[in-house]
């Protein structure tokens, strides 16, 4: 029969196994003052050791210090918030102009997925119809020469109008940040996207105060620390 040594014990007991220890500092981080705090299942690459980020969850701080959400197939974005208890966060083009990254939207390899959307369709339509842009909104980042301008209308009736006189670019299903319930008939489309994902569902561990991470390096098993009614009991 094994007889446990207590010694062995009370130093496991005061010395948690060295993995749980990686996952407790994996601290909250951020890329400066009044960016988006940081933490699983995001990581700051180069700040964050791997084991502190859930896969696709990479974060990285540009040359401004602006957060930047790296996403496979679709180039970096600005993470402008991030709500851990909800499990979304809103981000925007690094560089000003949403509607032409709209253009190329492809979430369907990140974990990440539209809370609400809605269908605009985009056209690009010569200025010698100057009433087009004197009844709907052009966007701007897009209609860079005198010649043309580029509107994105959510509106069947203004898509029968503009499908008759401009060229049709695409049709994109935007993840706008609420559902719309009134029609507007063209948009800039420069507000935020919101965002959510479903995995790793942390978000009742967040909103008890608790914070997530893996259990040890070898699963991708969660655990919650410091969830205060539930809590593992941690030795001090
Ligand atoms: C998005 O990317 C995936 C993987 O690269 C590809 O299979 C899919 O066709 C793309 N979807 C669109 C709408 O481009
Ligand atoms: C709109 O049309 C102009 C002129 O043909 C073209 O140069 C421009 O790239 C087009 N813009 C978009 C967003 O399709």
């Amino acid at each position: 029969m094994k007889i446990p040594n207590p010694i062995l014990t009370l130093f496991i007991l005061l010395n948690p196994p060295l993995v749980l220890a990686n996952i407790e500092t994996c601290s909250d981080s951020v890329c400066q003052v009044r960016e988006p705090v940081i933490r699983f299942p995001f990581r700051i690459e180069g700040q964050h050791a791997e084991p502190c980020g859930y896969p696709g969850f990479i974060v990285s701080c540009n040359q401004n210090a602006q957060t930047h959400l790296n996403l496979p197939n679709w180039g970096p974005l600005k993470i402008q918030t991030i709500n851990y208890a909800a499990q979304q966060l809103w981000v925007n083009d690094p560089d000003n102009c949403l509607p032409k990254r709209l253009l190329s939207l492809n979430l369907s390899v990140s974990p990440f997925r539209a809370v609400y959307h809605q269908q605009f369709t985009f056209f690009n339509c010569s200025v010698k119809l100057p009433n087009l842009v004197r009844r709907y909104r052009p966007i701007g980042c897009l209609s860079d020469s005198p010649k043309y301008a580029v509107f994105a209308t959510p509106s069947t009736t203004v898509v029968g109008h503009l499908s008759s006189v401009c060229d049709f670019v695409a049709t994109v299903k935007v993840p706008v940040q609420s559902p719309f319930y009134d029609q507007v008939t063209s948009s800039e489309l420069g507000e935020d996207l919101r965002l959510s994902w479903d995995s790793p569902a942390c978000g009742r561990c967040e909103s008890h105060g608790g914070r997530c991470g893996f259990k040890s390096d070898e699963t991708f098993e969660l655990d919650c620390y410091g969830f205060p009614s539930k809590g593992r009991s941690r030795p001090h």
